[in-house]
């Protein structure tokens, strides 16, 4: 039976060498690097095919050894199934050799294939194991189908293996290293064992040239997509019949430079359900990417597909290219949802697509139902009469971007500000509880939701300004009765601009006027512009009030400012410049005895000790001469104005006629006025508060002045005085006074003495205060207005 069997694949090889020598062409492949001075390629065939022989003859290819390799038998060497590889006769470079041992018992490859078993190279071996070495690089096939092989060694010595033939064995695993470095390998075959896992990269390694590879009829659950793709143009990849139920992608990079080539992947007979997010798997940016960049054709025939969201994207986008990616595309139906069975993909319209999103992917509560719309970009949720007190988290689809949320029928108080907010595209929180919208969230809305139903919130009573930029033909707000004042008479434009049918709209409740439909609402219900006009009319009113106020503190204590503002302006007296004669007039009633007394007898010695000249009208007013120009030029040629202020000091007019000191006291104001050198010093001598002083000005100095208190201490008094005066006079020697003289501009003596200043004896203090008024006009430095 066996020898029937092997003369039936002896002369089917045969056959295939024979086309193979007849039919082919040597063929080099255009993106490999090694001679490959064997390889065939049925290029007629091709040639009918159309297709460019790197596409095509991956699928047409034969050696131009076929048929001719010599076997090299096996020998067991233990009964668990190991074995060694033996060849009888002498070994020959020009020939081509296999090992074939099919449908036997074999546990593991020969153990002096590529000597992967180092505990059977004993004594007693080891001449097999040598002469085995030197036919390595001349095995071109493995051929152990029908064995009980469960793994594959590392058998990258067999620098020419061509074909790899593991077929029903009980290999588990393949690994990525068995046989990487095999540039030469062309057809791997692994179809029924129990293969469960493969590495990553088995067919990819950068080295490989393969063209069919077989792991159909195994046990795979999961498919790393590195095992779907080759670097190099191949054949076919069949994964038929496994148990595969997702893809994954364990750390694969696409590289956009060296992107995969064209092949077949046959997937079907799995479970796959969900279809394959290739733009995720192969880290994609567009689904368009897909076509531009894969040459490949996918077979999904006979998997249990739902047609939900996850196809919608690939149907949808990738509709040019889904025809050469998915063989047999045209085929493949529907197995689910129940209503779609039997459909062909094909005939899906593509808002049939969707997915019903269940609590562990993000739906919010049990009381919600979530529905994604890949076909309308749109996670539709909705929690409407779901018992909720406040807005429910959502997490975001992969799919669609935006969201509509229906929340209507809760118990919702307030929105918050969430994530999702800007991407709701439909709100409906009708029937809650809020109390209020407020206008960052309008704002947020704004752009993008087009539906917003905020109808049957009893408790909300106003709106948010922000509200008026929203059309409200996207604003559902009946059942809302909403306070409509002169504060909110944007309302009525609002509605005027944005004409829509009444449903939508709510009802004003208008202070005085009561309920109307907020269309009718109108600014004539209120009298807002009445209010206007005694809003600005009471402004105005406390305007006047204020500058009353102001004119009559400005009045009242016009002295106080006046005295404030000419010491602001004094200037330092610069002992250089000084020409006046005298360093201090002092003024004080000579008929009181005790002041008398104590100018005499302290005042002026103190003074005239600390190098004051000093000019007292009692001593220095020569006899028989009038008495008012001597004091009027007295004054003038003093620097300071001392007073010493008694009680009597402004009231010793008798009959009718002036007091020395009141003149003198005038004279002294008038100069310190005119001329910003001078100043004035007051003595209080007799405590007197400012309410018990008639005279407007001494009553303002008392209050502002350069005052000294008399306090019956001698010593701290002079020191006042003196301080206050500032020091005496230097007198200037002649060089310093003409340069002097050439700097001054004007001198307060001839300011003075230009004026044509009239002293009549009956001035009066309303002559007194004219003349006031009349040297402020003329005057630079005042613009006070005295009334
Ligand atoms: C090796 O094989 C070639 C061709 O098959 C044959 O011509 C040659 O004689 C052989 N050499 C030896 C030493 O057998
Ligand atoms: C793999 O093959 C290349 C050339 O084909 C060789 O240079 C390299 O040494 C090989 N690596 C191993 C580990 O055999
Ligand atoms: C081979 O597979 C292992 C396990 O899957 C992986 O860690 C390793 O990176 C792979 N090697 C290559 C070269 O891909
Ligand atoms: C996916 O691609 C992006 C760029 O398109 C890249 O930044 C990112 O690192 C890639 N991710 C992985 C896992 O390769
Ligand atoms: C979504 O749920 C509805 C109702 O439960 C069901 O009829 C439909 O088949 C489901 N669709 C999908 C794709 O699961
Ligand atoms: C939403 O999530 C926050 C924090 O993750 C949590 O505190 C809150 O209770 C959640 N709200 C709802 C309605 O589930
Ligand atoms: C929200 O749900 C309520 C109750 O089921 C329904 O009346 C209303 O029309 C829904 N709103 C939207 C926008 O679908
Ligand atoms: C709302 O939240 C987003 C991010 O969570 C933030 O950028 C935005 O400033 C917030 N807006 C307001 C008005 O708080
Ligand atoms: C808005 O809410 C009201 C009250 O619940 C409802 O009658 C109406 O159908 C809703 N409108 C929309 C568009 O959902």
């Amino acid at each position: 039976m066996r020898s029937l069997y092997l003369f039936l694949i002896v002369w089917c090889q045969l056959t295939m060498s024979l086309a193979c020598g007849q039919y082919s062409q040597p063929w080099q492949p255009g993106w490999s690097d090694i001679e490959r001075e064997d390889l065939r390629c049925y290029t007629s065939t091709c040639d009918t095919l159309g297709k460019p022989l790197d596409t095509c003859c991956p699928c047409h290819s034969c050696m131009s050894w076929e048929g001719s390799g010599k076997n090299i038998d096996i020998e067991y060497i233990s009964v668990v199934g190991k074995s060694v590889a033996v060849f009888a006769g002498e070994f020959n470079q020009s020939e081509v050799y296999r090992i074939q041992h099919s449908y036997s018992d074999l546990k593991e490859i020969p153990s002096n294939v590529c000597d992967w078993d180092k505990e059977s190279n004993t004594n007693f071996f080891s001449d097999i194991y040598q002469i085995m070495r030197e036919f390595w690089e001349y095995v071109v096939e493995l051929d152990f189908t029908g064995n009980k092989i469960r793994r594959i060694p590392d058998i990258n010595c067999l620098k020419r293996l061509d074909k790899l033939d593991l077929s029903y064995n009980n290999i588990i695993h393949v690994s990525n290293s068995s046989f990487y470095n095999l540039s030469r390998l062309r057809n791997i075959n692994l179809e029924r064992n129990q293969i469960k896992h493969l590495d990553i990269n088995v067919f990819s390694a950068p080295q490989l040239n393969m063209f069919h590879v077989d792991v159909s009829n195994n046990i795979m659950e999961t498919l790393d997509v590195s095992n779907m793709l080759s670097l190099k143009p191949f054949c076919s990849i069949e994964y038929t019949n496994n148990k595969i139920t997702n893809l994954v992608s364990e750390n694969f990079v696409l590289d956009m430079n060296k992107p995969p080539s064209s092949g077949f992947v046959s997937m079907n007979g799995n479970q796959i359900k969900q279809f394959p997010n290739f733009k995720e798997l192969l880290n994609l940016t567009s689904w368009e990417q897909m076509g531009q960049i894969l040459d490949f054709g996918f077979d999904f025939k006979d998997i249990p597909l739902v047609c939900d969201c996850n196809i919608q994207p690939f149907l949808e986008k990738a509709e040019s290219v889904i025809e050469t990616l998915w063989r047999d595309y045209m085929n493949v139906k529907c197995t689910s949802p129940p209503e779609y069975a039997g459909i062909p993909v094909v005939q899906m319209k593509h808002d049939q697509l969707i997915c019903n999103v269940s609590l562990e992917d993000g739906c919010p509560t049990p009381d919600c139902s979530c529905v994604d719309k890949p076909s309308e970009n749109t996670l539709y949720i909705n929690c409407a009469n779901g018992n909720l007190k406040e807005m429910p988290n959502i997490s975001n689809s992969a799919h669609s971007k935006y969201i509509s949320l229906n929340v209507s029928g809760n118990n919702i108080q307030t929105i918050k500000n969430k994530t999702y907010l800007p991407l709701l595209a439909s709100f409906d929180i009708s029937h809650n509880d809020l109390r209020e919208i407020n206008n960052d969230v309008i704002d947020i809305l704004q752009d993008s939701c087009t539906m917003l139903n905020i109808s049957d919130n009893p408790k909300m009573t106003e709106l948010p300004r922000k509200i008026q930029y929203r059309k409200t033909c996207s604003t559902h707000m009946n059942n809302l009765l909403v306070h409509c004042g002169c504060d909110t008479l944007w309302i009525e434009t609002w509605l005027k601009q944005n004409v829509c049918s009444t449903d939508y709209v709510f009802q004003c409740n208008i202070p005085g006027v009561g309920v109307k439909l907020a269309a009718d609402f109108h600014e004539s219900d209120l009298q807002c512009k009445e209010e206007s006009i005694v809003i600005v009319a009471s402004m105005i009113a406390s305007g006047i009030i204020l500058m009353i106020i102001i004119g009559f503190t400005v009045h009242s204590f016009k002295y106080e400012l006046l005295i404030l503002y000419l010491r602001s302006r004094r200037r330092k007296r610069n002992t250089v410049m000084s020409n006046f004669a005298y360093d201090v007039f002092i003024s004080y009633n000579e008929n009181e005895d005790h002041v008398r007394e104590w100018v005499a007898k302290f005042l002026n010695p103190h003074l005239m000790k600390s190098g004051y000249t000093t000019f007292i009208a009692l001593r220095d007013i020569n006899f028989g001469a009038e008495r008012d120009s001597e004091v009027i030029s007295a004054i003038q040629n003093s620097q300071r104005f001392l007073i010493v202020l008694s009680e009597s000091y402004l009231c010793g007019a008798y009959e009718g006629m002036r007091s020395w000191t009141e003149n003198e006291w005038k004279y002294g104001w008038y100069n310190f006025r005119s001329c910003p050198y001078k100043k004035i010093v007051l003595v209080n001598f007799d405590h007197i508060k400012p309410s018990d002083v008639d005279h407007p000005v001494i009553k303002a100095y008392l209050r502002v002045g350069y005052t000294v208190d008399f306090k019956n201490q001698d010593r701290t008094i002079m020191d006042d005085i003196e301080k206050k005066l500032g020091g005496p006079a230097v007198l200037p020697d002649i060089d310093a006074r003409v340069i002097e003289n050439k700097k001054t501009k004007f001198s307060c003596d001839e300011l003075f003495m230009a004026r044509p200043f009239q002293l009549s004896p009956d001035l009066d203090v309303v002559d007194f205060e004219n003349d006031l008024k009349y040297n402020d006009i003329n005057d630079d430095y005042v613009n006070f207005t005295y009334t």
